[in-house]
């Protein structure tokens, strides 16, 4: 089994991963951000939608709204969400639907993923074909840039009854992360590993690009804001254009 494919990863952090403070700052974002603001009625795809926290505020807001995940627990979870949603049980290295939507988003660091740097690039191309003209793709990451701030210290964050810590390790020169998660709670301990790319904006934007996105942008939040030294994370945007 690859790593992405174990639920219990998912449902295990669940508490550290998607707490209800996301949901709110996904609500806030949703709301306010000059980047999550589309055409009244605008077909949104979320790839890798968890456990919902940005489909039930984007159809809030109007949009008719698809979540695409690999995990029948987090859609389950998704669906309490967000009743109005369609949910697809789908690999992001799989799915595709031609011309169907006008926004695709990938956030809070769910691409590079895939153990091959190609498979990852062909995520960007699916996501391409899946745009209308004039669609858009938004991927949320942790940046190469930003991760190398504070890589190396590890991080410990308090769960009910216990604690989770997470641990990163650079492997292959910069290419890919390794973060070792491990939930401690009474006398039990679960651990589970996440391996994936990590990409500079340049490499990034590089991979829009060759998946046939033009007008490539960074950002360094929601708040359009540039990518320098002060950013906390690397939002990448690009348009289908043809
Ligand atoms: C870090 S979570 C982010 C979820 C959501 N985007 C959010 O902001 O809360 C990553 C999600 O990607 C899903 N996932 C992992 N590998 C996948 C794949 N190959 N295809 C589709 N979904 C995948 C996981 O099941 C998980 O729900």
């Amino acid at each position: 089994m690859r790593w992405y494919e174990n639920d219990g990863l998912w449902s295990g952090f669940a508490e550290t991963m998607f707490p209800p403070r996301r949901a709110q700052e996904a609500a806030d974002l949703v709301a306010t951000s000059p980047l999550l603001r589309f055409q009244p009625g605008a077909q949104v795809l979320d790839l890798c939608c968890g456990p919902g926290l940005w489909l039930a505020p984007l159809a809030r807001r109007g949009y008719q709204v698809t979540g695409v995940d690999l995990s029948p627990v987090m859609l389950a979870e998704a669906k309490a969400a967000c009743p109005d949603a369609e949910l697809i049980c789908e690999d992001m290295l799989e799915f595709s639907r031609p011309g169907q939507f006008d926004v695709a988003l990938n956030v809070f660091t769910s691409f590079g993923y895939l153990a091959e740097a190609e498979d990852n690039l062909q995520v960007l191309r699916n996501a391409y074909t899946s745009l209308k003209p004039g669609g858009q793709l938004i991927v949320d990451v942790m940046g190469k840039e930003v991760l190398a701030g504070w890589i190396g210290r590890p991080q410990a964050v308090d769960v009910d009854g216990g604690c989770v810590v997470m641990r990163d390790t650079i492997l292959d020169d910069w290419t890919r992360l390794r973060t070792d998660w491990t939930l401690v709670r009474g006398d039990t301990a679960r651990h589970a590993v996440i391996e994936c790319f990590v990409y500079s904006a340049a490499e990034l934007k590089d991979l829009f690009r060759q998946a046939g996105f033009q007008d490539v942008e960074c950002f360094g939040d929601f708040d359009a804001s540039s990518y320098d030294n002060h950013s906390k994370r690397l939002i990448v945007r690009g348009y289908r254009r043809d």
